[in-house]
C-alpha cells in the first residue's frame, strides 16, 4: 500500500549515541529522494513542544556523517511524560502540516513515541539508537560499536599500567540495565572476568578466578563491571573484596560520558545510513508505528508496541565463550 506523506518531522531524543548524525543524514537525504520534506525538531520531544522546529535539506545535512552526538540535541523530556504537553505537541505537528514523525532514540524515546502514536492516532517510525544495545528488534542499535571501540581501547591502555603496577583494576561501563556492552569489551579486551545485570554475582567467584590466575603466575588482571549489575558500584565491590583478598592491589576506573562520545566508526555509520532510509521507505509503505532494524543483516519492522516490551537479550553462547577463554 502506498499512502501519501508529503512532510515529516524527525528528532533525536534520551541518550546520544554516535551515529545520530549519520541516521538524520540518511534520512533528510532519503527523503528528499522521495519529494518528502523533512523538519528537524531541536532537543527531542521538548522541541515538539515547543514548536522548535527547522526545515532540512541535503546541504543542512552536510559534513555531520562523521562527527559524535546530534546537531539537532538530544534530551530525556519530563514535560513530554503528561497528557497535556503531548497535546501541544500534537497541535503543533498539525500547524505545521507534519504527516508523520520520526524517533532516533532508545527504549524511553520508543515509548514515548509509543503513546503519542496511539493517543493521538499519528504515524511514527522508530529508528534505534543507544549504546546499550538493549533495543529489541535489531541486532544492534546505533551507537552500540563505537561504544564498544572506545570501551576496549580504554582497556587496552589500562592494562598497560596495570601490568606495570601488578594491579587489579575494576573497569565500570555503561549499559543501564543491559550487560550487552560489559560482556563483550570484556572478551574483546580480554578482561579475565565480568560482572553484568543478567547473571548473579558472589564475590566469591571472582576469588576463585584470581586465585587461579595467581597461581598461573597472572600478574595483573581487568574485571569489567556494567553498572547495572545486581552487587552495586565498583567501588563497592572493590572495598567489599579488599575486606576478605588481598593479594593484589586494586583500583577502579569509571569510564562515564566518553562511552558516549567521538567520531561513529564505519559500522554505526552505515547502520545509520541504512535505517535512516529504511524509516522513509517504511512511511512510503505505511508500515507505521513500527521500528526499523537489522536482524541476519535483513532490514525488518517490528511494532514499536512489541519493543518497548522486550529486550534485546544478551547472546548465552558469547557468555559461555567469555567464561571458558577469559581468564
Ligand atoms: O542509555 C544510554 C546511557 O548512556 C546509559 O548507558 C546510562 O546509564 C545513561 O544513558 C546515562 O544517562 P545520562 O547521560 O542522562 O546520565
Amino acid at each position: 500500500m502506498n499512502t501519501q506523506i508529503s512532510k515529516i518531522a524527525v528528532l533525536t531524543s534520551g541518550g546520544d549515541a554516535p551515529g545520530m548524525n549519520a541516521a538524520i543524514r540518511s534520512l533528510v537525504r532519503s527523503a528528499e529522494f522521495n519529494n518528502i520534506q523533512c523538519v528537524g525538531v531541536q532537543k527531542g520531544f521538548q522541541g515538539l513542544i515547543d514548536s522548535s522546529f527547522e526545515l532540512l535539506n541535503m546541504r543542512s545535512v552536510s559534513n555531520i556523517l562523521g562527527i559524535g552526538g546530534t546537531f539537532l540535541h538530544s534530551a530525556r523530556s519530563t514535560d513530554f511524560m503528561q497528557k497535556k504537553h503531548r497535546s501541544f505537541a500534537y497541535k503543533n505537528l498539525q500547524n505545521e502540516n507534519i504527516d508523520a514523525l520520526v524517533v532516533i532514540g532508545g527504549n524511553g524515546s520508543l515509548t514515548g513515541a509509543s503513546i503519542f502514536a496511539q493517543e493521538f492516532n499519528f504515524p511514527v517510525i522508530g529508528i534505534p539508537a543507544s549504546i546499550d544495545n538493549d533495543v529489541y528488534g535489531t541486532d544492534y542499535s546505533i551507537g552500540y560499536s563505537t561504544a564498544l571501540e572506545t570501551i576496549v581501547e580504554s582497556v587496552d591502555k589500562i592494562r598497560d599500567t596495570a601490568n606495570s603496577h601488578n594491579r587489579l583494576f575494576f573497569v565500570e561501563v555503561m549499559g543501564r540495565n543491559s550487560g550487552n556492552l560489559a560482556l563483550n569489551s570484556s572478551l574483546a579486551s580480554g578482561a579475565c572476568f565480568v560482572i553484568i545485570p543478567e547473571k548473579e554475582f558472589q564475590l566469591v567467584d571472582l576469588i576463585k578466578r584470581l586465585e587461579e590466575n595467581k597461581k598461573r603466575n597472572k600478574k595483573s588482571s581487568i574485571v569489567i563491571v556494567a553498572e547495572g549489575n545486581n552487587y552495586g558500584p565498583s567501588f563497592k565491590i572493590a572495598a567489599d573484596l579488599n575486606k576478605v583478598y588481598s593479594a593484589y592491589e586494586t583500583k577502579v576506573t569509571i569510564l562515564g560520558h566518553i562511552q558516549r562520545g567521538g567520531k561513529p566508526c564505519s559500522h554505526d555509520r552505515i547502520l545509520a545510513s541504512q535505517l535512516g532510509m529504511a524509516a522513509i521507505e517504511s512511511l512510503k509503505l505505511a508500515k507505521y508505528n513500527t521500528l526499523v532494524g537489522l536482524v541476519d543483516n535483513t532490514i525488518i519492522n517490528t511494532p514499536i508496541s512489541d519493543v518497548i516490551n522486550a529486550t534485546n537479550k544478551l547472546s548465552n553462547n558469547l557468555y559461555r565463550l567469555n567464561k571458558i577463554i577469559s581468564r
